[in-house]
C-alpha cells in the first residue's frame, strides 16, 4: 500500500456538454482506508462551435474519421487548458499535482452488446486525447475508464458508485446516491454494504430532455431552465405525464445504462408530438418534462430499489440538484426518505462526478481495479483507463 497523498485533479465532462467540471483532490491510502478530501472545485465552459460539434456528433450525425480523429485532439487541448486554468484558479503550480483523472467526452455509448456486422458487440467512445493532456501539463493523465469493464461483459457504465461506496456508505442508514446530469442515475448503498453488495444504474432522464426542450422552444437563446423558472410558469398535464411515464426504458431490468442516443432528438420529436396531442404549450411541456425526470427516478426507487432495501437518505448531486421543481417532486414522492445534498458529506452538488474521477484515476494509478461488477454486470472487477506518462520531474 502506498500511503503516500497525492494531489489529483478530476476532470469530467457529462452528456449535458454544458463544460468541465474540475475537482483538486488531496488522496492517500488504500481502501478500505483511502482517504479523499475535496480541496476546490471550479468549471469551464467548451467554445461554442466544439460544444455544437459534440452535440452533433453524439446525436449520430456522419463524422468522417479526419474530423473524429481533430475533434478527439482539439478536446485533448482544450481538457489540458482547462486542467492549467484550474490551477492558476486554485494557486497550486501543476507541477504539484501527480495525476489527472479526466473522463472524456463521450460520444457514443452503446453499453449492452448489440447485432453488429454479424456478431454481438458492445462499445463505447469518450474523445479527448490523453497524450495531449500529459504534454501540455506536464502531469501523468488517465483517462478512459469504461472500455476496460465493457470488455469484461460489463455496460462500462456507472462508474461513479466506487466513489459513492467510498463517501456515503454507513453502517446503520440505507443510502441512495442520485447524479442529474443530462441522466439521472443512482447508486444503492445499503447500510452497511459490502461493495458486492452496492448496484447501480441510470434510471433515465435527468436534464438532457429539459434542456433540449429549452434550447428548442428559445431557439438556442436559452440552454437550460434555470432554477426551473419555465418550468414553474406551465400548468401540469397529468394525461401528459401518465404517458410519458410509459417509457420501456423504466421497465428494463437493471444493470442499464443510457444516454444521448436514447434520450436525443427522435426522443425530443416524440415530446413534441405528444404535447400537440395533449394540447401543451411549451412551458406546459418543459414542466412536464422536469416532473418525468423527478417521477422517473422515483419509479425506479420503487421498483428495483425500495422493495428490497430500507433507505433512509438521498444524497443527490449534479447540476439538476439546483432544479427546484426536481426537488420539490422527489421530496413529496419519497417522504420520509431525507433528500440531502452531496453539499451535506462536503462534495459541492457540481463537484461529485470530477471529484469521483479523481479517485478511479488514483485507483488506476496505483493498480487497484475501480469498477462495480454488481453495478456494471462485468464478469469481475477491472482496473479502468489508460495511462499517458509525463516525464518525471
Ligand atoms: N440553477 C439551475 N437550475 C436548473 N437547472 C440547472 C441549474 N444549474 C445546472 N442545471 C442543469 O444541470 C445541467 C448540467 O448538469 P451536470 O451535472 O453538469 O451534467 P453533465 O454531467 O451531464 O454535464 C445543465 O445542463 C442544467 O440543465
Ligand atoms: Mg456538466
Amino acid at each position: 500500500m502506498t500511503a503516500k497523498p497525492l494531489l489529483v485533479l478530476g476532470l469530467m465532462s457529462g452528456t449535458s456538454a454544458d463544460g468541465i467540471d474540475i475537482a483538486l483532490a488531496h488522496i492517500s491510502g488504500a481502501p478500505p482506508h483511502l482517504n479523499a478530501k475535496l480541496l476546490a472545485h471550479t468549471s469551464t465552459k467548451f467554445p461554442i462551435a466544439v460544444r455544437k460539434e459534440i452535440l452533433r456528433v453524439a446525436e449520430q450525425h456522419p463524422i468522417s474519421a479526419g474530423e473524429l480523429s481533430q475533434l478527439h485532439f482539439r478536446l485533448g487541448e482544450i481538457y489540458a487548458d482547462a486542467a492549467l486554468a484550474a490551477c492558476k484558479r486554485f494557486r497550486v503550480s501543476p507541477r504539484r499535482i501527480a495525476i489527472i483523472g479526466n473522463h472524456g467526452q463521450t460520444i457514443f455509448h452503446q453499453g449492452k452488446p448489440t447485432n453488429y456486422l454479424g456478431s454481438l458487440t458492445a462499445s463505447t467512445l469518450q474523445i479527448g486525447e490523453p497524450s495531449v493532456i500529459a504534454a501540455k501539463t506536464g502531469i501523468t493523465t488517465v483517462a478512459d475508464f469504461r472500455p476496460a469493464d465493457i470488455a469484461l461483459g460489463g455496460q462500462g457504465a456507472p462508474l461513479v458508485p466506487y466513489a459513492d461506496y467510498l463517501l456515503y456508505r454507513d453502517a446503520k442508514l440505507g443510502r441512495v446516491s442520485l447524479n442529474l446530469g443530462g441522466i439521472a442515475n443512482i447508486t444503492v448503498l445499503p447500510a452497511g454494504c459490502k461493495p458486492s453488495q452496492v448496484f447501480a444504474f441510470d434510471t433515465g432522464p435527468a436534464n438532457i430532455l429539459i434542456d433540449a426542450l429549452v434550447a428548442h422552444f428559445t431557439h438556442g437563446r436559452q440552454r437550460f431552465d434555470k432554477n426551473a423558472h419555465l418550468a414553474t410558469q406551465g400548468r401540469t398535464i397529468p394525461a401528459l405525464i401518465d404517458e410519458l411515464m410509459r417509457d420501456p426504458y423504466l421497465k428494463q431490468l437493471p444493470p442499464k445504462s443510457t444516454g444521448r442516443e436514447y434520450y436525443g432528438h427522435a426522443y425530443i420529436q416524440k415530446l413534441l408530438a405528444l404535447a400537440k396531442k395533449h394540447r401543451a404549450q411549451p412551458n406546459d411541456l418543459i414542466r412536464a418534462a422536469t416532473i418525468f425526470t423527478a417521477l422517473s427516478v422515483v419509479d425506479a426507487l420503487h421498483r428495483f430499489v425500495l422493495p428490497k432495501h430500507k433507505i433512509h437518505q438521498l444524497i443527490v448531486s449534479g447540476g439538476g440538484a439546483q432544479n427546484p421543481l426536481i426537488q420539490a417532486q422527489l421530496s413529496a414522492a419519497l417522504a420520509p426518505i431525507q433528500l440531502l445534498p452531496s453539499k451535506e458529506f462536503n462534495v459541492p452538488t457540481d463537484a461529485k462526478e470530477s471529484f469521483a474521477f479523481a479517485l478511479l484515476a488514483y485507483e488506476t494509478f496505483h493498480h487497484r481495479p475501480s469498477n462495480i461488477p454488481s453495478a456494471t454486470g462485468a464478469h469481475s472487477p477491472a482496473i479502468l483507463g489508460k495511462i499517458s506518462y509525463a516525464l518525471p520531474r
